[in-house]
């Protein structure tokens, strides 16, 4: 075992495990888009990020692909870290809006709008199919193909492929096609119908995640922030 700073506390963690998992552990929530427990990390979606080092001289890295070493730094849940997830699922809605799944993360991180130019595609290239596929189908009848903006996921060739049994594993752990979103027509690409929004006060807390629902100190702010109101009218 080793000992590493997690959020301000030191924690014990398993040599040769990933910040995420160890995170995981210790329940701290981290959005995920294209890990998943059974497969190898692929680092794609980069929502997992954390700041890794000291505040003055830190980077931010993905949780999924870093490994824990004696004496890591790492803050989860800091104001900036929190606005670059932001950003990114806002990304992630304005490629996808029909996702359930990106949707819900929307509604979870407080998404209010959306920047982007939606572009309504099928996929979000997390390769969560093709890793799939290749490790636990033991089939490798998809992949990567083109750079940049051409960048999809098909067969060789774009062709049949011989050794795809249609096991449909490919669909089954697509966040994009695997559960449409239900809700009511959004009247942008933002949907927030099925979860409540629930934004980890970070404000309140010095940049440090708060466990606490409802949250006594935000409780005290609001009804603060209210009194004010009520005294300068
Ligand atoms: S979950 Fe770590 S990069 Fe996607």
């Amino acid at each position: 075992m080793i000992t590493i700073n997690l959020n301000k506390v030191d924690v014990k963690v398993e040599e040769g495990s990933t910040i995420l998992e160890t995170c995981k552990f210790y329940s701290i929530p981290i959005p995920t888009l294209c890990y998943h427990e059974g497969l190898s990390p692929g680092g794609a979606c980069r929502l997992c990020i954390v700041e890794v080092g000291t505040p003055e001289n830190f980077k931010v890295a993905s949780s999924c692909t870093y490994p824990v070493r004696e004496g890591l730094v790492v803050r989860t849940h800091t104001k900036r870290i929190i606005e670059i997830r932001k950003m990114l699922i806002e990304l992630l809605v304005a490629l996808c809006p029909s996702s359930k799944t990106i949707q819900d993360l929307a509604s979870e991180y407080a998404v209010t709008h959306v920047r982007f130019k939606p572009k309504n595609k099928d996929c979000v290239l997390c390769g969560l199919c093709v890793r799939m596929c290749a490790e636990q189908m033991d089939a490798k009848a998809i992949g990567f193909v083109g750079r940049g903006i051409n960048r999809e996921i098909t067969t060789a060739f774009d062709v049949k492929s011989d050794v795809c049994r249609t096991c449909g594993a490919c669909m089954y752990i697509c966040p994009t096609c695997q559960m449409r979103c239900q809700g009511p027509e959004p009247s942008g690409v933002l949907c927030n119908s099925c979860l409540n929004i629930s934004y980890p006060c970070v404000d309140v807390h010095n940049q440090v995640m708060c466990y606490m629902d409802p949250c006594g100190a935000c409780l005290l702010k609001e009804s603060e922030e209210k009194k004010k109101v009520v005294s300068s009218k």
